[in-house]
């Protein structure tokens, strides 16, 4: 399985560091098939030592420019980081980037040789449309994606489960996660969106689940443990 966690805008440099010491010594007992990523701020950013990866929630698809605000590779380099989470509703939504722009992106990283984590989901309005308008929706997040890339993980996030405190059922999971499996040719395939210690066994019981995409729950170390070792 592959526990993710994306810390979002939370958490400083230091209390990163005394979490991913925490969370260090809690894994030793981890299944050694088990895969651990952290997506810190970019603030925290750091060549961190653990059974983990560090990913980065962001990067402008340059590797150093005039791009006020952002990060490239340059700057992700320094730390020797080479996972990067693409395509995230929050980016789609409030950042305002596009499908055209979410793709660039991907091919860009594609390119350096970046494990791509990939999220794609739906809106609850979608998801009241039934199963087919939500896979419409989803595989149209596919558009100038390059689903063979070997490096490539994709995380299936509904919008309306995420940060809300409820989870998908498992019966949605199932029926969305059998159908993306098929279309993204057997890739590996977390689920997102309210997962938490209470489900994280249903979750990852469920077939075409590789794994999870977790915020909120993600942010105790001690509670994201739990969930590793579950
Ligand atoms: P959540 O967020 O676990 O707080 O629902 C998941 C995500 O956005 O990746």
């Amino acid at each position: 399985m592959i526990y993710a966690a994306n810390f979002k805008t939370n958490h400083t440099r230091k209390s990163t560091e005394l979490y991913l010491q925490e969370l260090s010594l809690n894994i030793k007992a981890k299944n050694v098939d088990d895969k651990v990523y952290i997506f810190p701020p970019a603030t925290a950013m750091d060549s961190y030592e653990g059974d983990f990866t560090i990913g980065t929630q962001n990067a402008y698809a340059a590797h150093h420019g005039a791009y006020t605000g952002e990060i490239g590779i340059e700057q992700l380099d320094e730390f020797g980081i080479k996972t990067i989470l693409i395509g995230h509703s929050e980016r789609r939504e409030y950042l305002g980037e596009s499908q055209e722009k979410v793709s660039q992106k991907f091919s860009f990283f594609q390119e350096e040789g970046f494990e791509i984590i990939y999220c794609i989901g739906e809106p609850l309005e979608i998801r009241e449309k039934g199963f087919e308008a939500v896979m419409k929706y989803l595989l149209a997040q596919f558009d100038g994606i390059d689903i063979n890339y070997d490096r490539l993980i994709v995380a299936y996030e509904p919008i309306w489960a995420i940060g809300t405190g409820r989870s998908a059922t498992v019966e949605e999971i199932s029926t969305t996660h059998r159908a993306l499996k098929k279309a993204i040719d057997n890739k590996p395939l977390l689920y997102g969106g309210s997962a938490k210690p209470s489900n994280i066994k249903e979750i990852t019981s469920i077939a075409g689940v590789d794994g999870v995409l977790v915020g909120s729950a993600s942010l105790d170390a001690e509670s994201f443990s739990e969930m590793i070792l579950s």
